[in-house]
C-alpha cells in the first residue's frame, strides 16, 4: 500500500513519513512538492530532505495554473478580511496535483500535514474527498503539537531544520507570503521587521507603473505584455522594494478561532487596485455596488478553498459580462508603502469632457442645465415633508 504525502520537507511533512509508516500502515511514502511559486531554497529543502529520508519525492509545476487562478480572483477583487487569498487559493491547486499524482502511482491513500485548528485541512480535503482514496491528517489525528514533533524528529535523527527560521509557520506562493506561529500569535505584540522578506519598509523614495488590463486580466507592465507568472514575480519584486503590500490581521478563521496572521503580497495589493481603479471608471454606479456582493462571495468561497463551487460559476458568469469592459490602463504610484492609482484610462470609460461640462449637444441631447431646475424643487421633497410632521407631531 503507498500514500500520497503533501511535502515541504518542513517539521510537520517531515515527522508525517515515518508516522505513515508506523502508525497507519504504509509499506511506502511518496513525497509531492507542488510549485507554486515558492522560493527555490524551498525545494532544495524539501529534495534534501527527502533524500535524507529516502523518500520519493515528485515535484509537480502548477505556477501557471496557479496565476490564472490568481487573476481570476483579481477580477473579483478577491480579499478575506484584507487579505488576498494567496494561501487559500493555492490549496485546491496543490490538493489536485498531489491527487493526480498518487492515482498515477497507484497510492490508496492521501495525506497532509496541516493541524486540527487550520483552514488548509478543509481545503485540501474537500478536493481529495471527492476521490476515494483514504485521506489521513496525521498530525491531527494523533494530536501532534510542535513540541512533540521536536522532539520525536531528534530522538528519530530525522532531518529538519533548527534554529530561528523554524520559529514560525510560513507558506509562501506567488500570491503571498504569510507568517504566523510563535510570539506572532499574541495580538499585541508588535511583528519585527526581520519576518518580512519580500518587502521593505516603506520608503521615501516613489516610482510610478502602468498595468495593463484587458477583460479584466492584467496583461502588461509599462507597456510591456507579460505573462502571468512573470508579471507577479516582477511586481512582487518591484512592489517590495517600496515597502508595498504587508498586512497585519486578525483573522476568522473557517473553524471559528480567530487567529492573528501576518502576510506579505506586495504584487497582489498593486493588481487589485489598479484593477479596482479601472472598474471605477467603466462600470455604472449600480454595476459597481452590485459587483461588491458578488465580489464579496466570491472571496468567501476562494477562502473556503471551493474555488469550483456551482456558486463559484455562476458568480463568474456576472463577473465575466462586467470584466468585458475592463480593458485599459492604470497609473499606479508606490509611495509610502502603498500601491495608489494616479491615473486611468479606457476606451470603455464612463465619462466624456462634453457631458461633464455641456458643451456638445449631440451627446447631452437637448438638455439644458435649466432642465434641472425641476429635479432640484423635488430633490428631498420627502425629507422635508417627514420632518415637518415629525416636528407637529413633538409641538
Ligand atoms: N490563515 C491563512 C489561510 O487560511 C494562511 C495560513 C498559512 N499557513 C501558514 N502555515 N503560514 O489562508
Ligand atoms: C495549519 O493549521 O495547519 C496551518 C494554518 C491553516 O491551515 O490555517
Amino acid at each position: 500500500e503507498h500514500v500520497a504525502l503533501a511535502f515541504s520537507g518542513g517539521l510537520d511533512t517531515t515527522v508525517c513519513v515515518p508516522l505513515l509508516e508506523e502508525e497507519y500502515g504504509y509499506d511506502e511514502v511518496i513525497g509531492v512538492t507542488v510549485d507554486v511559486g515558492q522560493p527555490e531554497a524551498e525545494f532544495a529543502e524539501a529534495e534534501e530532505t527527502a533524500e535524507a529520508l529516502d523518500l520519493d519525492h515528485y515535484v509537480v509545476d502548477a505556477k501557471a495554473e496557479f496565476a490564472e487562478l490568481c487573476f481570476d480572483a483579481v477580477r473579483a477583487n478577491a480579499s478575506y478580511q484584507g487579505y488576498p487569498l494567496g494561501t487559500a487559493l493555492a490549496r485546491p491547486v496543490i490538493a489536485t496535483a498531489i491527487l493526480e499524482v498518487g492515482k498515477e502511482h497507484g497510492c490508496t491513500g492521501l495525506a497532509h500535514g496541516s493541524t486540527g485548528k487550520g483552514n488548509d485541512q478543509l481545503r485540501f480535503e474537500a478536493v481529495w474527498r471527492d476521490s476515494d482514496l483514504e485521506v489521513i491528517a496525521p498530525v491531527r489525528e494523533l494530536g501532534l503539537t510542535r513540541k512533540f514533533e521536536q522532539e520525536y524528529a531528534e530522538e528519530r535523527d530525522l532531518p529538519i531544520e533548527g534554529g530561528d527560521e523554524g520559529k514560525y509557520s510560513i507558506d509562501t506562493n506567488l500570491w503571498s507570503r504569510s507568517i504566523e506561529g510563535s510570539e506572532l500569535e499574541e495580538p499585541s505584540y508588535v511583528p519585527p521587521e526581520d519576518i518580512y522578506e519580500w518587502t521593505t519598509a516603506p520608503t521615501a523614495e516613489t516610482l510610478e507603473i502602468q498595468v495593463g488590463f484587458e477583460d479584466g486580466y492584467p496583461v502588461s507592465l509599462d507597456g510591456d505584455e507579460m505573462e502571468p507568472v512573470a508579471l507577479i514575480e516582477e511586481l512582487n519584486d518591484l512592489a517590495g522594494g517600496y515597502g508595498v503590500g504587508r498586512s497585519d490581521i486578525m483573522e476568522d478563521r473557517m473553524l471559528g478561532l480567530k487567529v492573528r496572521e501576518n502576510y506579505e503580497h506586495p504584487a497582489a495589493t498593486t493588481l487589485l487596485n489598479a484593477h479596482a481603479a479601472l472598474e471605477d471608471l467603466v462600470l455604472t454606479k449600480e454595476e459597481r455596488a452590485f459587483k461588491k456582493r458578488v465580489d464579496h462571495e466570491w472571496s468567501e468561497k476562494g477562502y473556503q478553498g471551493l474555488v469550483n463551487a456551482p456558486l463559484v460559476r455562476a458568480l463568474e458568469g456576472f463577473i465575466a459580462e462586467t470584466q468585458t469592459r475592463v480593458t485599459g490602463s492604470v497609473t499606479i504610484r508606490f509611495e509610502g508603502g502603498q500601491a495608489r492609482p494616479v491615473g486611468r484610462s479606457s476606451p470603455y470609460a464612463v465619462y466624456s469632457a462634453e457631458a461633464a461640462s455641456f458643451n456638445t449637444e449631440d451627446i447631452t441631447g437637448s438638455i439644458e442645465q435649466s432642465d434641472a431646475t425641476g429635479v432640484a424643487k423635488y430633490h428631498g421633497f420627502q425629507e422635508r415633508l417627514a420632518n415637518r410632521v415629525i416636528g407637529q407631531h413633538n409641538e
